[in-house]
């Protein structure tokens, strides 16, 4: 995927949101986690329901000390009108967090959210469903880039955060379908020795046909 992706610094740029000016830097800086995510416009129905989908999901994000950046093409005043749609259609959760506004296209060109194959009715490049999550060392921790027909699975976006909560805090990943609870591997960097050390609550290690020692499961909850 060209453009911003994992292990990149996000660009440091001021944009006008539905809650005034805010810069990318000042704001990632203050959570454990960001999510930037971007839909391809106001007034159009996956994107109400994705909207709505995050407001609802406002608890499970402040848990896990997780702030949320909305971002379109449309102006501000457009995403205020369309708030109250978003609002009306998910039983009123309220949306808490701002959306960003992008009518030149500038952001979505510097943060790779561009969709390829779709454009407004100005012939206009609009953002696809894209979604960084950014830490607070202004790094790209996470993307999704999902089309405009497909919209986003808000469960996987608070598993996927688990799991790099996990992954931040201990030297482990997160195998296929996990969720928190189930155990997790120890990564591959980490020698047995260490991983005595480290995972004093211990490991299983799976037999393998190939006698290496690389699939050690773990508890970290
Ligand atoms: C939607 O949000 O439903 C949508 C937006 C742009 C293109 C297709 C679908």
């Amino acid at each position: 995927m060209p453009g911003l992706t994992i292990g990149d610094t996000l660009p440091d740029l001021e944009v006008e949101t539905t809650h005034g000016k805010i810069k990318l830097h000042d704001y990632v800086s203050k959570s454990n986690f960001t999510i930037i995510f971007s839909h391809p416009g106001d007034f159009t129905p996956v994107c109400t329901t994705e909207l709505g989908a995050m407001a609802a999901y406002a608890d499970k994000f402040a848990e896990r000390g997780v702030q949320l950046l909305g971002l379109s093409a449309d102006d501000v005043s457009s995403h205020e009108r369309w708030i109250k749609d978003i609002e009306a259609y998910n039983n009123g959760s309220k949306v808490t967090y701002p959306i960003a506004a992008d009518p030149q296209r500038q952001i979505i060109k510097e943060l790779n959210m561009v969709d390829p194959d779709e454009k407004d009715s100005s012939g206009q490049q609009v953002p696809s469903r894209a979604l960084h999550i950014v830490g607070p060392d202004k790094k790209i921790k996470l993307s999704f880039l999902y089309p405009a027909s497909t919209g986003r699975n808000m469960d996987e976006v608070v598993r996927v955060l688990d799991s790099l909560q996990r992954a931040s805090q201990h030297k482990v990943a997160t195998p296929a379908n996990w969720k928190p609870g189930d155990k997790v591997v120890i990564s591959p960097g980490v020698s047995s020795d260490e991983a005595k050390q480290m995972f004093p609550q211990g490991f299983e290690s799976v037999n393998l046909p190939s006698n290496k020692d690389y699939l050690r499961f773990t508890n970290v909850d």
